[in-house]
């Protein structure tokens, strides 16, 4: 073997194995994500979670929706509404066989009810709030999971008022 191929082979063997010594060392607060680089990305995609935690999200923002409107908070509607199309977006990257139940919900509901907020128009939204929520109890057939049944909220839950 020539010098010069034996010097490059070295150094290819020890790169490597600084490499592999880098991926597998143990990162975040007191290294609690472990493992190899996919194992990692495993881990913390585990911790994102799918569909469930966006449904939570999107549960308390469908309420503090409907409690903005009803104190005419407009900007705090619109902000809300901007929150749940991006919850379930950021939902369908992760779960993308969800995709399809959820079009009627992103491309229909949802923006028609960005429409009502712009026209500030408390009975008007009152009315498409039923089709949204008509449109969250669809998706849930659609998935099995029927026992959500969503209606709109009783009872105020978030510290946030109108003036
Ligand atoms: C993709 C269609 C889809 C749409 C649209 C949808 N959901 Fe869901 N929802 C689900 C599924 C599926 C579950 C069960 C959780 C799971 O399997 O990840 C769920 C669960 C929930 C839960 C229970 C979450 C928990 O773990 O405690 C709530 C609350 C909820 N949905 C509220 C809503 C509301 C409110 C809307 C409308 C504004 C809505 N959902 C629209 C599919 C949908």
């Amino acid at each position: 073997m020539k010098k010069s191929t034996f010097v490059t082979l070295i150094t290819f063997c020890v790169l490597s194995l600084i490499t592999a010594c880098q991926s597998s060392k143990p990162v975040g607060r007191d290294g609690w994500l472990k493992g190899t680089t996919n194992e990692k990305l495993e881990t913390v995609s585990r911790q994102l979670r799918g569909l469930d935690m966006a449904m939570v999200e999107t549960g308390y923002r469908y309420q503090e929706l409907y409690w903005a409107v009803q104190d005419t908070n407009w900007r705090y509607a619109h902000y809300q509404l901007e929150k749940l199309k991006s919850a379930m977006e950021y939902a369908l990257v992760r779960r993308p066989k969800r995709a399809e139940p959820a079009q009627e919900y992103l491309t229909v509901a949802l923006p028609a009810m960005e429409k009502v907020l712009d026209a500030k128009d408390v009975a008007l939204f009152d009315k498409q709030f039923i089709e949204l929520t008509n449109t969250c109890n669809d998706c849930h057939k659609n998935q099995n999971v029927d026992y959500y049944k969503v209606a709109p909220p009783l009872h105020r839950q978030s510290p946030i008022r109108g003036d």
